[in-house]
């Protein structure tokens, strides 16, 4: 009997072992542009303390300091918190009131173009003010967090540290740097390598003993991925994220009537004084802030959304920019039935209902799963000096 379960387990784990898709070219060249990880990345220019040890730490004191809300309730780590996948788990997020869309997590933010939802951030510092200023989030305002800083001898000990002199009178001044010290910190937070990205670099070797180790189901999953599913498309490259902004059918009402998605972003971008055309940009001249000037307002961009990036999605359900859909396999329902009736810009082009089986739908789950990494994004906390003037 006990023999007879161990052959049968070892006849399993063999069998469960021991294979390969046999990948086409095109397969292969689809997935390896998904690395190598991590992805290269370089300081932002449009922030000179970008990269720099001592804004990381400051960075760090202000992203779990909750007096930048007056109220002393409302941290950046109520909503992202670290052991969450660095968001909250709920449908919509909720600091001194409810917000109306769903929290995104801010692993892998540095790879960004455009920040939230609708692209209304053209910079990850000026995207760290938004939620200082929001009324239903942390409700402070620039003086109110200026003030904090210059008065509170620690904080304004860490200002100094970061930007060589003490905080200035101008409040507008502090504040944009307390969105550069954040957007520093935030920089570090880079999700760690995954099953996924083992195999996809044992692809580029033709190491095949080591492809073996990848569960076959994610293997069809990824399949489904680069082809059929033309997920590659909009979820593309290193961090499974394009860049722009799409309309893949997720219902954008609210309580209040419609959230305008991209459309409302660029009119929100172009009215920020700490967009990267106004006097806060460290690098005005340079290509930064071209993406900027061209942004146009387009009838299409009404209810587009930011294609979000896939690393570490199982780590944060529920999903979608109103957190509508509640688990990884709604998702692949939501894509296998999508009504091309509801789409409207671009999406129907690049979408077309996928009719999934539910062999299909789980593995296409289970490649979702395998790009969780496998050790936490925690960035190792710096002991420091602490800071006392
Ligand atoms: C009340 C919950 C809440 C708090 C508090 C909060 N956030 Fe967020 N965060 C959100 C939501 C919701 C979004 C999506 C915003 C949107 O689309 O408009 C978001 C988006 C972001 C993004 C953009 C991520 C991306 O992929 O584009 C960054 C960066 C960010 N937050 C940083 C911060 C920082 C820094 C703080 C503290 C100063 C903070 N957040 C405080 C809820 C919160
Ligand atoms: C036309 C571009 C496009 C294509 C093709 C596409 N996506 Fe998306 N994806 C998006 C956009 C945009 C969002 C955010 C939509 C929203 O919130 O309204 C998104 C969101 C997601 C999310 C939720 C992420 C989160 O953190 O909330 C998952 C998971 C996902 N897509 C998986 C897939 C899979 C699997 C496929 C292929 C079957 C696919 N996508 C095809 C653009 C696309």
């Amino acid at each position: 009997m006990l023999l007879r379960f161990l052959v049968l387990a070892l006849l399993a784990s063999a069998g469960a072992q021991a294979q390969v898709l046999d990948f086409t070219d095109a397969e292969r060249r689809a997935i390896l542009r998904h690395g190598p990880w991590p992805a290269p990345w370089a300081p932002d220019p449009s922030n000179r303390v970008s990269g720099a040890a001592e804004a990381i730490g400051f960075g760090e004191r202000l992203f779990f300091e909750p007096r930048l809300s007056p109220s002393g309730k409302v941290l950046c780590a109520t909503c992202h918190v670290p052991f969450r996948g660095w968001q909250d788990g709920r449908a919509r997020a909720l600091g001194l009131a409810e917000a109306e869309r769903n929290t995104q997590s801010v692993v892998n933010v540095r790879y960004n173009r455009w920040f939230g939802w609708d692209g209304a951030g053209d910079s990850l510092w000026a995207q760290s003010l938004r939620p200082i200023l929001d009324a239903r989030e942390m409700g402070g305002s620039q003086a109110q967090a200026a003030t904090l800083v210059r008065s509170d001898p620690e904080l304004s000990c860490g200002y100094a540290r970061t930007f060589g002199a003490p905080p200035p009178a101008d409040d507008a001044l502090v504040l944009a740097g307390i969105g550069k010290a954040l957007a520093a910190f935030q920089e570090t937070i880079v999700s760690g390598r995954s099953p996924f990205d083992d195999f996809r670099d044992a692809l580029a070797r033709n190491d095949f003993s080591a492809m073996k180790n990848y569960p076959l189901a994610a293997q069809r999953g990824l399949r489904i991925f680069v082809g059929r599913g033309n997920c590659s498309a909009c979820h593309f490259g290193p961090n499974f994220a394009n860049g722009e902004f799409h309309d893949v059918g997720v219902p954008f009402f609210v309580a209040g009537g419609a959230d305008p998605g991209r459309h409302g972003g660029i009119r929100k971008l172009q009215s920020n004084p700490f967009n990267l055309l106004g006097p806060h940009n460290d690098d005005r001249e340079g290509a930064s802030a071209t993406r900027t000037k061209h942004v146009a307002l387009e009838h299409r961009n009404f209810g587009e959304f930011k294609v979000a990036g896939l690393r570490n999605v199982a780590q944060s359900a529920p999903y979608m920019h109103n957190g509508s859909l509640a688990t990884l396999a709604d998702v692949v329902r939501h894509y296998s039935e999508i009504s091309p009736d509801r789409l409207h810009a671009d999406g129907e082009s690049l979408l077309k209902p996928l009719r999934l089986n539910r062999e299909e739908s789980a593995d296409l789950v289970a490649f979702l799963e395998s790009l969780t990494e496998r050790a936490s994004t925690l960035p190792p906390r710096r002991p420091g000096t602490p800071c006392r003037p």
